[in-house]
C-alpha cells in the first residue's frame, strides 16, 4: 500500500473523507496487558533504546485495538538526554533529572549536535517498525515542544503549576530564549532525522503550554513551534499540540503545521471558529470518559464527529489514555469512529 493514500495522511492533506481516522495518544503504553508484561521485564529506558522492544510496544495497540496510526514508543525527554544531561524514569512517579538548568553556564553546557548519532535507536525503532507495520498504517514520530522540554530542564521533574521554569522565564527571559533556542534546535534536527528514518508525520507534544497567558506563550511558545513547523513541513506533515493553549489556535491555523491537537476544555464550533476552518483539526475526546460504559463511549464519540465533521479532523484524545481504561474501552472508541457514517 502506498501510505500517501491513507485515510490519516489524507486528513493531514485535508482531502474530504466520509470517516475520520483516529488515534490515541499514548496508545502504546500502560493500560495494554502485553505492555505491562513488556514493563515488568525491562526497566523504562531500556524498553525505549532497544529497537525490538520499542517496534513491539509501537505495534501491540495496532495489532489489538486497531487505530489509523502507529506512533513510535518512545518520550519526550530523550531530548535532554542527547543535550548531555542524565534523566531516571521513576516507576509510578515519574521522570526526574538530577541536575537542573539554572545558569548561563549550564546553558552553555548543554549539546546541540550529533542528535541523530546519539539518538541512533530511536532512528532504528522506526525503521524496524515501518518494516514490520509494512504499510498496514503510517507511523507517527514525534518530539516534545521547546517550552515544555524547558519546564523539565528547569523543574526537573513534573509540576502542577510550573511555578521554578515560568519564574525562570519571567526573571532571565534572555537566558530562557537562549535555552529554547538550544532545545529547538536540536529538536529540529531530531525529527528531520526521523522522517529520513521513516516517519510519514511528526507531532509535537506542548503539554504544558497551557499554563502560559497569550502574551508568554506568544512570547515563549509560539515562535519556537513556528520554527520547528517551518523546518518541517516540506519533509513531513506535522501536528502542534499546544494543550490547553486554546487562544493560539488563530495563530498556529495559519502557520506550516497541517494539523492542531486541542483538549476537551474547547468545543468543537469554536475551535472551527478560532482557526477559520483551515487547518486539520485533531482531538478532543476526554480521556476520563474512556471510564464509562462501551455504549456510552460510542455515543460520545460520534456525537465528536457530528460536530467535527468528517473532514480535516482527526479523531483522538484531548490527552493520552490513562492506566486503568479497559482495553474493550478503547476498542469501542476506536471502532466508533472506524464505523461512523455521516447523518444523511
Ligand atoms: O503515545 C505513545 O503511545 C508513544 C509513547 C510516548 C511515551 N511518552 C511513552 C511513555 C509518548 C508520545 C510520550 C510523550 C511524553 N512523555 C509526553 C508528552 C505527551 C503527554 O502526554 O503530554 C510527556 C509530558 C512525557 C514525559 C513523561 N514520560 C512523563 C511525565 C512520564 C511519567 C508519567 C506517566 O505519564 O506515566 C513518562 C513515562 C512514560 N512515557 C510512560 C510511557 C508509556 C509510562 C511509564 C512506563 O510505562 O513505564
Amino acid at each position: 500500500m502506498n501510505p500517501s493514500n491513507h485515510i490519516f495522511l489524507r486528513a493531514l492533506n485535508g482531502e474530504t473523507l466520509e470517516r475520520p481516522p483516529v488515534w490515541m495518544m499514548r496508545q502504546a503504553g500502560r493500560y495494554l496487558p502485553e505492555y505491562i508484561a513488556l514493563r515488568n521485564k525491562y526497566d523504562f529506558f531500556t524498553r525505549v533504546q532497544t529497537p525490538e522492544l520499542a517496534a513491539a510496544i509501537t505495534l501491540q495497540p495496532i495489532d489489538i485495538i486497531g487505530p489509523d496510526a502507529a506512533i513510535i514508543f518512545s518520550d519526550i525527554l530523550v531530548i535532554p538526554q542527547a543535550m548531555g544531561l542524565e534523566v531516571l524514569m521513576e516507576e509510578g512517579k515519574g521522570p526526574l533529572l538530577p541536575k537542573t538548568i539554572a545558569t548561563q553556564n549550564d546553558i552553555d553546557a548543554l549539546e546541540t549536535s550529533g542528535a541523530a548519532e546519539k539518538l541512533h535507536y530511536v532512528l532504528d525503532a522506526l525503521r524496524l517498525t515501518k518494516e514490520q507495520l509494512a504499510g498496514r498504517v503510517p507511523l507517527i514520530g514525534f518530539a516534545g515542544a521547546p517550552f515544555t522540554i524547558l519546564c523539565y530542564l528547569v523543574e526537573g521533574k513534573g509540576s502542577k503549576t510550573w511555578e521554578k521554569a515560568k519564574q525562570f522565564c519571567f526573571t532571565h527571559p534572555q537566558l530562557a530564549h537562549q535555552l529554547l533556542q538550544k532545545i529547538t534546535d536540536i529538536t529540529i534536527d531530531y525529527l528531520l532525522a526521523q522522517v529520513a528514518a521513516g516517519a510519514d508525520a511528526v507531532q509535537v507534544f506542548d503539554s504544558w503550554s497551557g499554563s502560559l497567558s497569550k502574551a508568554d506563550f506568544e512570547l515563549f511558545a509560539q515562535p519556537y513551534l513556528l520554527q520547528i513547523a517551518d523546518a518541517l513541513h516540506q519533509s513531513a506533515p506535522v501536528i502542534l499540540f499546544p494543550k490547553g493553549s486554546w487562544y493560539a489556535l488563530p495563530a498556529l491555523a495559519k502557520s506550516n503545521a497541517s494539523a492542531i491537537g486541542i483538549d476537551w476544555c474547547m468545543d468543537a464550533k469554536t475551535a472551527r471558529q478560532l482557526t477559520a476552518d483551515a487547518i486539520t483539526l485533531q482531538g478532543n475526546f476526554d480521556p476520563a470518559k474512556l471510564l464509562a460504559t462501551p455504549a456510552q463511549i460510542v455515543q460520545w464519540t460520534t456525537d465528536m464527529i457530528d460536530s467535527f465533521g468528517t473532514t480535516r479532523y482527526i479523531a483522538n484524545l484531548g490527552h493520552g489514555i490513562t492506566p486503568n481504561v479497559p482495553v474493550a474501552n478503547a476498542k469501542a472508541f476506536i471502532n466508533a469512529v472506524k464505523s461512523y457514517r455521516a447523518k444523511a
